[in-house]
This record gives structure tokens, sequence and C-alpha cells, in this order.
């Protein structure tokens, strides 16, 4: 058993585990459910272990999951597919967000938990300058994580977290909400909710701009 640098994340021979995604699975299911009752395509940005991939597809049978990550996670989250025999999850893409060329899709919602706090700055803007190309109309993007307020730390443990963070990686860190909601404004989107979540940390929902 190896401990990645990205919390929680573990691997146990080929198959990935995270016990984070086990805690928060069921407090982030109880608000993205009924924000997806209508929905059908929702892409996930960085699944990582792809055990929230597999648990919304088992518990949205109505969508359709598609998991995305950078290529060193794609054989993990396969193995969570194949041995989910779940048939409304597509196999994997692999998507970094700074690419050029994204998924030539439409989807309904953009999903994506503790991602932002592990991209770099400019990796942050390609998401969000990306993300409405692939979104339908009144498409919504959800963002599970840790998030400053006006520059403050929400709690002593993000502050810890930002600091052990900043030590691995000077570029990556806890992301300000401001800062975020600038470059959503940018793209087009609107935010809708700031849900509070267990353990200091929030689900942030934006959504496509009417014309
Ligand atoms: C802490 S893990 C979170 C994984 C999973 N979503 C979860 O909640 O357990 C961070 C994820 O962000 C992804 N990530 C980091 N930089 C990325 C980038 N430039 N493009 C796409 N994904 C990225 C990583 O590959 C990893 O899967």
């Amino acid at each position: 058993m190896t401990f990645s640098p990205l919390r929680g994340l573990k691997t146990n021979n080929m198959k990935p585990y995270s016990e984070a995604c086990d805690q928060n699975r069921d407090p982030i299911l109880n608000i993205i459910q009924p924000l997806f009752a209508n929905a059908k395509d929702i892409l996930e940005i960085g699944s990582g272990t792809g055990q929230h991939a597999v648990y919304f597809a088992e518990k949205m049978p109505h969508l359709i999951w598609h998991p995305t990550d950078q290529t060193q996670y794609i054989d993990g989250i396969k193995t969570w597919i194949y041995e989910s025999k779940l048939t409304n999850l597509t196999s994997p893409l692999t998507l970094n967000v700074t690419q050029t060329e994204w998924p030539k899709i439409k989807v309904d919602a953009v999903f994506s938990a503790n991602t932002t706090h592990i991209m770099h700055w400019n990796e942050v803007e390609a998401l969000f300058s990306n993300i409405t190309n692939i979104l339908n109309k009144k498409g919504l993007f959800i963002l599970y994580g840790p998030f400053n307020y006006q520059n403050k730390y929400s709690s002593e443990s993000n502050a810890r977290f930002d600091m052990w963070l900043k030590n691995r990686d000077s570029e990556s860190g806890i992301r300000n909400f401001e800062d975020l909601d600038q470059l959503a404004q940018q793209a087009g989107l609107s935010l809708q909710q700031d849900y509070v979540m267990p353990a200091n940390n929030r689900i942030l929902c934006w959504k496509v701009n009417e014309h």
C-alpha cells in the first residue's frame, strides 16, 4: 500500500482507493441528486480513483456518467468501472484540462471534486474557459472541495491542508471563491448556489447563462 501525494488516495495493487470518497459520497449525493433529476449526460473532471463515478452512476441510474482524468489514472478508473458491471458509465476518457481538444460531447452537467486545489492556476483557468463549450443550454458546473472566502481560510484544518499542499507543490493550494467566481462569470456562468458541506468543504453550483 502506498500513500499518494493526493489527499487520501491510495493504491492497493492495481485498484486505487480513497477513504475520503467513501466519507463524502453521500453528502455530495444528497446535493447533486435533485440537481441532476432531469439531466442525462454528466462529465466528471479529475475522476481520481473512479469511486465517485461508480457510486453516483449506481445511485442515479437515469444518468450516463462520463469519467475523465489524466492518463495515469485511467487504468484505475477502468478497474472500478469493470467491477461495478454498471452500464451507465462510459469508458474513462483521458482529459487534462489544458489540452486544446476536449471530448466532443455535450453534457447537462460537469462535476468535479477536489481538483482546483491540486491544479495550477493556469489549469484552473483552462478548466473554466473550456467548460461552457461542452455544456448544454442551462448546463450546470458542480465543484466540490475546500475554498477560501475573501482570501481567508474557513477553518484551521483547511489552513494546515493548504500549507501541506504548497509544501508539496508551490503552485497548488486552496482557491479563493471570488477568483473562481470571476472565472465563471467570464466563461458565461452564474452562481446558483453555494452549499455548506461537512468537514469545511463546499459545493459550488454554476449555471450557463441564458441568452
Ligand atoms: C485529489 S484528486 C481528486 C480525485 C477525485 N475527484 C476525488 O474527489 O477523490 C485530484 C484530481 O485532479 C486531477 N487533476 C489535477 N490536475 C489536472 C488537470 N490539469 N487536468 C485534469 N485533471 C487534473 C488529478 O488527476 C486527480 O484525479
